[in-house]
């Protein structure tokens, strides 16, 4: 079990997404969902628990696109940014505090962070050959490097990799190196920057590992994989026009490289929650007590930096920092069958997504399929069969023909139902999908998503079961008391239904939440209330249609997109 009775709250951060585009699908499956639908569980049951992401703006790729947009980086985070929390919103990511790397406060802690390592004489500084442009007076980072393939002599390749026959380079190797911006030619000049000599910190690392045997065997074999080696020294800064500037004289024209920096973004984005609070020492009690338990949501390219790297730096930091209590990463989602791939369009986008449907539907359809052991896939036919087979057969059918039911023979008031009238049949239900919330919870608490939507599903059987023994339509005209109970019971699991489902499509319960006249905050305790025995005489809301039904139609434009996308790209 990962939690430790010890613990008093909970810090769950998502990967912050590079401003450099939108979010996808493979974005929302890896570190955001799983974040969120974690969060809202713990949210429900009355924890305390604070959810912070923001974008991650530095680096090279950012002055890339920003340079082929003729705008300055700082436009293109800013734009991005924008657009990227309005996605979020619009998906329902419940974040206490969506922050920008690029912001003063960022900037500060990072380099307090960065100041308290270098005087303790943690770092080590390193000389070594760099590509200098000199019509541009810059040293150039690899991507902004272009020559001739020393393997296969086209023209063009990249200072990192050659594109026609794939061989991954060092910018050393080209052969009439250039300047990818203005095609002048460069030179080797020396350079020094500082590193984080990780292998120091690699026999706690490897103590740090085995003391969390609970964590997934995925990130259990990463970490295992780099241990094999002597962890290598890891870069703290770089040349670059574009991050957060190195804080020491003689530094002018370096900045952080940004895995240093960006983790450092998540102790940032809490500084400025708390500040936001009016209580600015408030990051504290959510970085520097050893009563929060720290939890990293990521994809399996972050492992490295956020099992190791991130961890080691708060380990050498001088004050007492926590560090991750886990570190759930998911696997990668395919598309169609493929690898999605954002430089050939081959994904689909957010902002797209949500100006035709609902966010509900593709919670629900990625929770069922998120690649938590292995890689996943999603397909437009799958969307449109757990929309309308599972969201709109086996829960909204049945909250509506319940809630209709009830209006139409007791004026929408719960009927008396009580433990006298009980018989077998309301027992078996009631106690199948009490089972069914506790095993959800367990789930949960082991970051088994999937797993915990398995279970919600089976209580929607369940539920639809009772529904159709118990009868409620016949025992109307023979027996109003018996029909009455009926439906309290049903009511009753109707409360718990909503409790499971609450987490993964929000929208929609939070609707039924207020149809079922519940008291309490779903977010703040309604795990406790929805346990609770529904009580007759409530007056409840008028149903409408959760999850409306999706046409094929609705999804073949979708399916039609993507289709030419692979065949203009084969
Ligand atoms: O892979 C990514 O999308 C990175 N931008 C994640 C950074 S996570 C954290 F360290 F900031
Ligand atoms: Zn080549």
């Amino acid at each position: 079990m990962s939690q430790s009775p010890s613990f008093r709250r909970t810090l769950v951060t998502s990967a912050l997404p590079y401003a450099n585009g939108e979010i996808h699908l493979g974005h929302l499956a890896g570190a955001y969902l799983p974040a969120d639908i974690y969060v809202r569980f713990l949210r429900m049951r009355g924890e305390e628990v604070l959810y912070i992401c923001g974008t991650d703006e530095y680096g090279v790729p950012i002055t890339l696109t920003a340079e082929k947009q003729g705008i300055t980086p700082k436009e293109l985070v800013d734009r991005n940014y924008e657009s990227i929390r309005n996605s979020f919103e619009g998906f329902g990511m419940s974040f206490d505090n969506f922050s920008q790397t690029s912001r003063d406060i960022h900037a500060e802690t990072s380099q307090a962070f960065f100041l308290d390592l270098y005087e303790q004489g943690l770092l080590k500084q390193k000389t070594t050959n760099q590509f200098y442009s000199p019509s541009q007076a810059r040293f150039l980072a690899d991507r902004y490097i272009e020559g001739t393939c020393p393997k296969c002599s086209s023209e063009g390749a990249r200072g990192d990799q050659c594109e026609s026959c794939g061989s991954s380079l060092d910018p050393t190797e080209l052969i009439d190196p250039r300047n990818v911006l203005d095609n002048s030619p460069l030179e080797l000049r020396e350079t020094t920057h500082w590193f984080l000599p990780l292998a120091a910190w690699q026999p706690r690392l490897e103590e740090y590992l085995e003391s969390h045997p609970e964590w997934k065997e995925n990130v259990k074999q990463y970490c295992k994989s780099w241990f094999g080696d002597e962890l290598a020294d890891r870069a703290a800064t770089r040349d670059l026009g574009w991050g957060v500037p190195v804080p020491l004289p003689d530094h002018e024209g370096k900045v952080f490289y940004v895995w240093f920096e960006a983790p450092i973004g998540y102790i940032s984005a809490t500084r400025e929650w708390a500040a936001g609070q009016g209580d600015p020492e408030a990051w504290r009690r959510w970085w520097q007590d050893d009563e929060t338990r720290l939890i990293h949501f990521i994809g399996k390219d972050n492992v490295f930096f956020h099992a190791l790297m991130f961890p080691a730096m708060l380990m050498a930091h001088r004050e007492n920092y926590i560090y991750a209590d886990n570190v759930p990463a998911n696997e990668f989602l395919n598309l169609e069958g493929q690898k999605l791939s954002t430089s050939r369009n081959f994904a689909v986008w957010l902002p797209e997504y949500l100006e035709k449907f609902q966010a509900d539907p593709l919670r629900y359809t990625l929770a069922r399929n998120l690649p938590e052991t292995r890689d996943m896939n999603f397909t437009w036919e799958g969307f449109l069969a757990r929309n309308n087979n599972e969201l709109g057969n086996n829960f909204g059918n049945l909250i509506n023909r319940v809630f209709t039911f009830v209006h139409k023979y007791f004026e929408g008031t719960v009927p008396e139902w009580n433990e006298e009238m009980m018989e077998e049949i309301d027992r078996a239900a009631l106690a199948e999908v009490a089972a069914d919330l506790k095993k959800y919870a367990e789930h949960l608490e082991r970051f088994e998503i999937k797993a915990a939507m398995e279970v919600c599903f089976h209580a929607g059987q369940v539920g639809n079961r009772y529904f159709d023994e118990s009868a409620p339509f016949r025992s109307r005209k023979t027996d109003l008391v018996r029909c009455g109970h009926s439906l309290g019971v049903i009511l009753q699991i109707l409360r718990q239904l909503a409790l499971m489902l609450a987490p993964v499509v929000p929208f929609g319960m939070e609707k039924l939440w207020s149809w079922l006249g519940m008291e309490t905050d779903l977010w703040n305790g309604g795990w406790q209330e929805g346990q609770r025995e529904i009580p007759a005489g409530r007056v409840l809301g008028k149903p409408e249609i959760l999850f409306p039904r999706l046409e094929q139609e609705q999804i073949q434009a979708e399916i039609d997109r993507l289709r030419g996308m692979l065949e203009d790209g084969s």
